[in-house]
């Protein structure tokens, strides 16, 4: 168990809550949609090169049903909620839905976490909506070097999306994965992007998907390690916000550094996020197979409560972190990263 993570709770000490909080006390207020596993690049630490095998159109959430379930979380409080991909764009009618949330349903926070292929188009539409901020993928700056990591020539509009969101004022993250083979060169050039722009930047330890060994990943060099080895002078701060990054301060940059440790999984211990995925599966941890299979009860025509309950017991069965569910569930043979949106 990660420090900060209390004992579990038993379940009479869970009734009369109208929030979501797990058998180990984490407050449940942010909820990852998943809304395709299609994806217009081809990582080659997410997928191999032929893509995976898509789900039929038919055995995806629809729009109305992942709204009734938004409504649903949102009256077990979350308030916050993200569209991922690969670049959730390439569904039709992603915007109308964001816009849905917004408008319709009036969530608070709504984010979108995307390889930003194809999310240039829609960023004027995102400001005017009250986006509030959008993570976007990008592990290098080299026009080769990209298209080597992604299969894809598409580095252009991936920093169309970039330049044009960061000039409309949206809260913008990036997301760098670090492989074996990534120069401490091109790690350089990315820092340089927030030397200028407050925005933050986060390197992620590669999690071995689709292939991935293990033995590999132990190898490496803590990569927190191989930063501060870089940059001396990174001080690392508290936003105050748990989530997944440990963030730094760079003297005389606007903006900051992070780095997500997926091995050690310290953010675990406050962990307040819940996903679904396109098919529909509730994940209580990005390392379950899936603890409930929310499009059955949708179109067994379920009413909202026994939903509700049903969700809620499967929250009060947590593990204390990702080892935990990774050790029970050993779910590392998911074909792709896209299928769970991250
Ligand atoms: P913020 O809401 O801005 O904190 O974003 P986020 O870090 O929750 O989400 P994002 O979609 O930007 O994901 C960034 C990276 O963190 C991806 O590599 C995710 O797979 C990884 N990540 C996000 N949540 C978890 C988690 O619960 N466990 C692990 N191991 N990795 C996670
Ligand atoms: N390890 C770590 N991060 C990954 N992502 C995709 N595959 C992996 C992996 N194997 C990241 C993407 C994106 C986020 C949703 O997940 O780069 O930023
Ligand atoms: Fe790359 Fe993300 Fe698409 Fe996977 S889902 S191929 S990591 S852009």
């Amino acid at each position: 168990m990660e420090s900060g993570t209390s004992s579990p709770r038993g379940p009479e000490q869970q009734s009369g809550y109208s929030s979501l909080i797990d058998n180990y006390g984490r407050p449940i207020n942010y909820l990852r949609l998943a809304i395709t596993d299609r994806c217009n690049l081809r990582c080659r630490y997410c997928m191999p090169e032929e893509g995976v095998a898509s789900i039929a159109h038919e055995q995806t959430l629809s729009y109305e049903e992942l709204e009734r379930l938004v409504r649903l979380f949102q009256g077990l409080g979350i308030n916050k909620v993200r569209i991922t991909g690969g670049e959730p764009f390439v569904r039709r009618g992603c915007y109308e839905f964001i816009r849905t949330l917004k408008q319709k349903l009036g969530v608070e926070q709504v984010y979108v976490t995307t390889n930003g292929v194809e999310t240039y188009r829609y960023l004027e539409g995102l400001k005017s909506i009250g986006i509030s901020g959008i993570n976007l993928s990008l592990d290098t700056l080299d026009k080769n070097r990209f298209i080597e990591i992604t299969r894809r020539d598409q580095l252009d509009r991936v920093l169309l999306t970039f330049y044009r969101s960061f000039e409309l004022g949206i809260p913008l993250k990036i997301n760098s994965v670090v492989m074996e083979d990534t120069g401490n060169d091109e790690i350089a050039a990315l820092v340089e992007l927030v030397r200028e722009r407050k925005i933050s930047l986060r390197f992620i330890e590669r999690m071995p998907f689709s292939g991935g060994s293990l033995a590999q990943q132990e190898s490496q060099q803590s990569l927190r390690e191989r930063l501060q080895g870089m940059f001396p002078e990174l001080q690392e701060y508290t936003s105050g916000v748990a989530g997944t990054a440990r963030e730094f301060k760079l003297p005389g940059f606007a903006g900051t550094v992070g780095v997500i440790e997926g091995r050690s999984r310290k953010f675990c211990a406050t962990c307040n996020k819940v996903r679904i995925t396109p098919e529909g599966m509730l994940k209580a941890c990005l390392y379950d197979d899936g603890v409930l299979d929310l499009r059955e009860l949708l179109r067994s025509g379920v009413k909202d409560e026994e939903l509700a309950d049903s969700i809620r017991t499967c929250l009060n069965h947590r593990y204390a972190d990702g080892h935990e569910t990774e050790a029970l569930h050993c779910r590392m043979s998911e074909p792709s990263m896209a299928s769970i949106g991250g």
